[in-house]
């Protein structure tokens, strides 16, 4: 079932269904300001095993769980225990909206939300569809994005579809996505406090909070045991190699390298570019036939498009970006598409 919102639709009404199939164990793909999310009653093992099985994950990649009002929170943390001090002044300045907590769990937070860790990811969405949904539902719903592992975030309706089908009960359809990228995730736990997933909650908003001035980005290589499991794996990359070239790369350095990635004996080779702009800067090597898509003006269309653009190109040969500026959300564009690529040339 696909619902379609519109402006003038009555959320309450509208969602009924929604809250049926959900309050029944299954699942119903959501929209959210940052991608779709493939959504569960958080609170009930079952329905949480079917969101694993629907989209292929791996077991040890916990999941977040969203909120609908902060009066949510609290049953979430053990018992007597408040949420860190930590956290009080981001929660005030960016919840509702692209930021996600990492709280210590409750033990009634099934282990198959939090893969057997200690701790629960929490972000309250700004997305009005999404809040009224889980109002109406009560209990809180754990949402990974709604694409199948692997693949790139869905930012629209028609991606879930695309990669789930008839697999999924129930779609929301609430338009594009805001922001288009998964939601900044923060860690305030550990005796470092640190950004495990850079979103468009920018590095340097997180920096302006007490107590986070020297909080950096959390890298999977610091340590052998990653804090976010979901970092280690392969992410976000279309069918085809994508190929980085860095931000501020000459014209003569741009050339000569497309030239290195093409076989001209091999004939035609189909490419899809990603970049600023209208079109891509230079000339193109005679043999590559070229889909262009554009990112927009600025690192906040690039969000936007980002994982529709990677989509777009699954059927060509090779994918080739051009890098962007990493202030603001463009560190959040350039993190997606560095997991995404097979190479960054400089
Ligand atoms: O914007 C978003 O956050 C979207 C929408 C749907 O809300 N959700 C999303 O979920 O991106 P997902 O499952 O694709 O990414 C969740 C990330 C994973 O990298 C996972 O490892 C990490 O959050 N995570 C979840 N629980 C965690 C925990 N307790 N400690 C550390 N990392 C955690
Ligand atoms: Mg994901």
């Amino acid at each position: 079932m696909i619902i379609s919102v519109t402006p003038a639709s009555n959320l309450a009404t509208i969602l009924e269904p929604a809250v049926q199939i959900l309050s029944r164990s299954r699942l119903v793909a959501i929209p959210t300001e940052t991608v779709y999310g493939l959504a569960a009653n958080a609170l009930d093992s079952a329905a949480v095993n079917a969101i694993y099985t629907a989209k292929n994950r791996p077991p040890d990649n916990p999941l977040i769980v969203h909120i609908g009002a902060r009066e949510m929170l609290q049953p979430l943390l053990p018992k007597d225990t408040r949420v860190p001090e930590c956290y009080r002044e981001l929660m005030d300045r960016f919840w509702p909206g692209p930021l996600t907590i990492i709280l210590p769990a409750a033990a009634t937070v099934p282990r198959v939300v939090t893969a057997g860790l200690d701790t629960v990811a929490v972000r309250y969405s700004s997305h009005s569809i999404t809040t009224v949904l889980i109002n109406a539902c009560g209990f809180p719903l754990a949402a990974p994005s709604a694409n199948k592992s692997g693949r790139p975030s869905p930012t629209t309706a028609q991606h879930v579809i695309n990669d789930f089908g008839s697999e999924i009960d129930c779609v929301i359809d609430g338009g594009q996505c805001e922001v288009g990228l998964e939601s900044t995730i923060v860690d305030g736990l550990g005796p470092e406090k640190v950004i495990l997933r850079p979103g468009a909650i920018s590095l340097e908003q997180i920096q302006s909070c007490r107590g986070w001035e020297n909080t950096r980005i959390y890298s999977a290589d610091d340590n052998a045991a990653p804090r976010a499991p979901g970092m280690k794996y392969r992410h976000y990359a279309p069918q085809a190699p994508v190929m980085i070239f860095k931000h501020g790369i000459s014209t003569e350095r741009l050339k000569e390298c497309m030239e290195m990635q093409v076989d001209s004996a091999s004939g035609k080779m189909r490419v899809g570019l990603l970049h600023l702009g209208a079109e891509w800067p230079v000339s193109l090597p005679e043999c590559v036939e070229a889909t262009s898509y554009s990112l927009g003006e600025d690192a906040t269309t690039a969000g936007q498009r980002l994982f529709d653009g990677l989509r777009a190109m699954d059927t060509m040969d090779a994918v080739w970006v051009l890098g962007m500026d990493e202030k603001g959300v463009g560190g959040a564009v350039m993190n997606r598409l560095r997991k995404a690529s097979t190479r960054e040339i400089h």
